[in-house]
């Protein structure tokens, strides 16, 4: 006789929690005996999702969500507690822990937001909305690219609206005061988040909240839809114009004036094309620096805005005299960094 469900072992050993950073779950490596190998295996409580039908939805669609720039799912499972997602050891980490080590340069930014984006094309041709993309659920592959993660949010729309259960509220868009208007330009709201903090820094948005002293849903929201939060001024110099058009045009409080798709998003980013290279650092004096010709250029402001302009190479340093001067406002810095670059 053959019986309609069969029910296997699956054992694995706990080895180390990692990403404490999420709230509803609890992701750590472990040794999966079967395959004698390390992966990552994500749980969730069964009492964190009420209707049993769901307990594997986040599974189910990363699953169907399959695609170079999406986090594998290797298979799912479940004990009387727990849900259990098993996943590749993405070993680099997420984007959120490089952000937090070091500022991006344009190339990056653009390497990694359109890779995010191809990821989210596939899911939102498939009708789903993510609803939580930010830099810790963006895991970084073996080589680099960046990887679409975390379906903990994401929904299946139905006729092109879907309802999120929850959502990180300073990084949503302000479409979320009315939920059963909304569709897949809530992501693209969100990549206009994951911009704006790849170029201004990882947590820049949250330093914004505690200076303006928005502390309620009511401030925040006003905030977003009269656009005084996230600060558009608040650009670092190195970011090139078009950069910063295509992050703004995310953010727009009013879908309709947004990018209407995530490839459209996409072909605007593959038009920058200034200022690629410069690594910013602020930690003291602002400092840009370039590879060039083997050695490397090295443009430093202090806070008074003296400039001082190098190209250091085989240990010999050369001055810039131009750039090496007193009182450079913004705008001849951000002229200087084009310029150079
Ligand atoms: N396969 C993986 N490889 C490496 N690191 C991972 C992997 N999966 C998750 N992580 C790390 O764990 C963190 C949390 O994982 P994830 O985003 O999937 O869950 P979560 O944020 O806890 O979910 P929720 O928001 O539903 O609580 C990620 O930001 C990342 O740092
Ligand atoms: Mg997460």
């Amino acid at each position: 006789m053959i019986h309609p469900i069969n029910i296997a072992n699956v054992n694995f050993q706990k080895i180390r929690e990692i990403g404490q950073d999420g709230k509803n779950s609890s992701c750590f490596i472990v040794r999966d005996l079967q395959l004698d190998s390390e992966i990552v295996m994500k749980e969730v409580f069964k009492k964190n999702i009420a209707d049993a039908t769901q307990y594997f939805d986040e599974a189910r669609l990363l699953y169907a969500s399959n695609h170079q720039n999406v986090v594998d799912i290797l298979y799912a499972c479940e004990d009387n507690d727990k849900i259990y997602l098993a996943m590749p050891f993405y070993e680099r980490g997420s984007l959120k822990q490089l952000m937090t080590e070091r500022y991006l340069t344009t190339r990056e930014i653009i390497k990694f937001a359109c890779q995010v984006l191809s990821g989210l094309h596939n899911i939102h041709s498939k009708g789903l909305i993510h609803f939580d993309l930010k830099p810790d659920n963006v895991l970084l592959s073996s080589r680099g690219d960046a990887l679409l993660s975390d379906f903990g949010l994401a929904k299946q729309t139905q006729l092109g609206l879907a309802k999120p259960n929850k959502a990180y509220v300073i990084c949503a868009a302000p479409e979320l005061v009315t939920p059963d208007n909304i569709d897949l330009r809530f992501d693209i709201y969100q990549v206009g988040m994951l911009l704006y903090r790849m170029c201004c820094g990882v947590e820049s948005h949250r330093t914004q909240l505690a200076l303006k002293g928005i502390n309620d849903g009511h401030a925040l929201h006003a905030a977003i839809v009269s656009k005084n939060y996230p600060d558009r001024s608040a650009f670092p110099e190195h970011i090139p114009e078009a950069l910063r058009k295509v992050t703004k045009r995310c953010l727009e409080p009013n879908p309709d004036d947004r990018f209407q798709s995530a490839l459209d998003v996409a072909n605007a980013l593959a038009k920058v094309d200034q200022c690629l290279d410069w690594l910013f650092s602020d930690q003291g004096n602002k400092t840009w620096r370039r590879p060039y010709d083997g050695g490397e250029v090295v443009f430093e402001v202090d806070a008074a805005g003296t400039g001082d302009f190098r190209t250091i190479k085989a240990g010999a340093s050369r001055r810039k005299k131009a750039h090496c001067r007193e009182g450079l406002r913004r705008s001849d810095v951000q002229r200087i960094l084009r310029d150079e670059s």
